[in-house]
């Protein structure tokens, strides 16, 4: 890929909006699995809760676990994710754990019906052959 490519320029950035689907498909299940073009530690959870949607990235930041399968509770007004594997916490808007990790989150919005996560990568909700992944 040529350097100066509408890609690595929002890497640069830390991101650019990402189309990831129409927000009536995605409003129906609690969390969505997304594929990224970067690989499989930068996939993403798309979580929707209480008709607010929140992503952060789909591996624990503790080793890997997988969030996506995770309860999801409030506490204090604080909507959480647990993970599955050691039911570590993370704030779904914020990332931050009652442990010392913080867990990576995304801007979401909302477009025309459609939903949008600010990334680096490029999002599928299908997982990307190959040859379509960056290294
Ligand atoms: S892998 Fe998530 S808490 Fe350990």
């Amino acid at each position: 890929m040529a350097s100066g490519s509408g890609d690595d320029e929002a890497k640069a950035r830390g991101g650019s909006w990402r189309l990831v689907g129409p927000a009536a498909r995605l409003s129906a299940t609690r969390c969505r699995l997304v594929y990224c073009s970067l690989g499989r530690d930068a996939d993403v959870c798309l979580f929707h809760v209480r008709g607010e949607f929140f992503a952060m990235d789909a591996r624990c930041a503790h080793s890997g676990g997988p969030l996506c399968e995770g309860d999801i509770e409030e506490a204090d007004g604080v909507l959480q994710v647990f993970c599955p594997w050691h039911d570590y916490d993370f704030d779904l808007r914020t990332g931050k754990s009652g442990t010392s990790l913080q867990q990576q989150v995304y801007e979401v919005k909302l477009e025309d019906g459609n939903v949008f996560v600010k990334h680096a990568g490029r999002l599928s909700l299908e997982p990307l052959p190959a040859e379509q992944k960056e290294s």
